[in-house]
């Protein structure tokens, strides 16, 4: 089978957003009382802004403290305090090796997707300049379902009108590993712990097009045999 399309996540894949999501919850969650770290932090990846609240809430013993208005208040205040640090993102935010691969992706003429669930996808991909490199977004404010779900990443190759089994999807996020797993496509995963990625990467220095394909190959052959 060929490899049609590489779909991607946006926060801690294509930039280090995932760490400005951290530091504006870490500031809203200290106003109500409650305090959690880096570790705490990964259950939050790939996962929605209002899920993301939720789960804060639980942690630090506060579900249901909030109602419906309040939440959405803190929600927002949240979005507000990150966007105000995405003004720091430029052209030159993009992760390492990343450019260089959507590059490679666009020469091989293999389909490139977004699959993130922030609404602030469009603005990141505008301020990085790669708005352009994308053939797909998902668009965010349809997803019903947040990653772990698969929603998202099958959305994704819809738009780019492939079957999830032609694509490749690459995350950060634990949750996002299982949305591409249970999408049925090929799963590489960055950073540490991702033990059910099929192909894992320290980092996206070693994310290049020569190990994508040499993933697709033997996972090719694995299928064959
Ligand atoms: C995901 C991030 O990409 O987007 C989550 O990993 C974040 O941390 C989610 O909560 C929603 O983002 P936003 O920008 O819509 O609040
Ligand atoms: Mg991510």
């Amino acid at each position: 089978m060929m490899l049609k399309a590489v779909v991607f996540d946006l926060d801690g894949v294509i930039t280090d957003t995932a760490h400005l999501h951290f530091l504006a919850w870490r500031a809203v969650a200290k106003e109500v009382g409650i305090t959690f770290d880096e570790a705490f932090n990964e259950q939050l990846k790939g996962i929605s802004r209002m899920d993301s609240l939720q789960r804060i809430l639980r942690y630090g013993g506060k579900e249901g403290a909030f109602n419906d208005k309040q939440c959405l208040a803190l929600a927002g205040k949240k979005n507000d305090l990150y966007v105000r640090s995405l003004a720091s993102l430029t052209q030159d935010s993009l992760l390492p090796g990343i450019h260089d691969l959507l590059v490679a992706i666009r020469g091989a003429n293999v389909r490139i997707g977004l699959a993130s669930v922030s609404l602030n996808a469009p603005g990141i991909l505008q301020a990085l300049g790669i708005h352009n490199a994308f053939d797909f977004c998902a668009d965010a404010s349809r997803i019903v379902c947040s990653k772990p779900d698969p929603e998202i990443f099958l959305a994704a190759c819809a738009g780019l009108n492939v079957r999830p089994e032609e694509a490749i999807g690459i995350e950060d996020a634990a949750a996002g590993i299982e949305a591409i797993n249970a999408a049925g496509m090929l799963s590489v995963g960055i950073g540490a712990g991702l033990v059910h990625a099929g192909l894992q990467l320290h980092s996206t220095r070693e994310l290049n097009w020569q190990c994508l394909t040499d993933f697709w190959a033997s996972r090719s052959v694995l299928i064959r045999n």
